[in-house]
């Protein structure tokens, strides 16, 4: 598949995943509980797919591309990937970190959780419009053919070495999610 192609399909995963994670998230606003294995697994998915797997895709393998191309505010604006996404990394630490008190019954952090989650979930769909306004069309423009086969190539190493690609794993937990809603109400964490 084109790479530009594959990140714009894990994108529209992400996004999927981020509605689901906003709504399981926060739950315990209207319920005062929320489901722990949910939001775990789906905070998972966001350090080691989003984070660990597509973002690594886009900072390791695509970035130094367009650096090569890129000159002046172009520049800056590639390399703005970088930061934005050590942006995501804190906020995601962060609900982690609300994850794990809201489990230990600390006051006010299911409140916390929710305010975090749809912090997280504004800068995740910002950051993915940005990416495909103002990266991927620059990528357009600058990629030559040999370069998007090299990156492609890139990108199924990348995929073997983490036992599978994202698109799969974001349908793996979108299928559990759909089989635990059917089946189990919000629950304490
Ligand atoms: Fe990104
Ligand atoms: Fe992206």
């Amino acid at each position: 598949m084109n790479p530009l192609r594959e990140l714009l399909r894990e994108h529209a995963a992400i996004r999927a995943l981020t509605a689901r994670f906003e709504f399981e998230a926060t739950l315990g606003e209207t319920q005062g509980a929320i489901d722990g294995e949910a939001v775990g697994r789906l905070l998972h998915f966001f350090e080691h797919e989003l984070d660990g797997h597509h973002q690594e895709k886009e900072e390791r393998i695509l970035l130094p591309r367009l650096v090569a191309h890129a000159r002046g505010r172009e520049l800056d604006l590639v390399l703005h990937l970088g930061q934005d996404h050590a942006r995501q990394r804190a906020v995601l630490a962060h609900l982690a970190n609300q994850l794990e008190s809201a489990s230990w019954g600390e006051p006010n952090s299911l409140r916390v959780l929710a305010r975090e989650a749809r912090r997280f979930v504004r800068l995740q769909q910002q950051h993915s419009r940005w990416e495909q306004h103002e990266i991927f069309s620059l990528a357009r423009r600058w990629l030559t053919p040999d370069d998007e086969r090299a990156i492609a190539s890139d990108f199924r190493r990348l995929d073997e070495a983490r036992g599978g690609s994202v698109w799969d794993a974001a349908c793996a937990l979108a299928a559990w999610l759909d089989q635990r809603r059917a089946f189990v109400p919000a629950m304490p964490v």
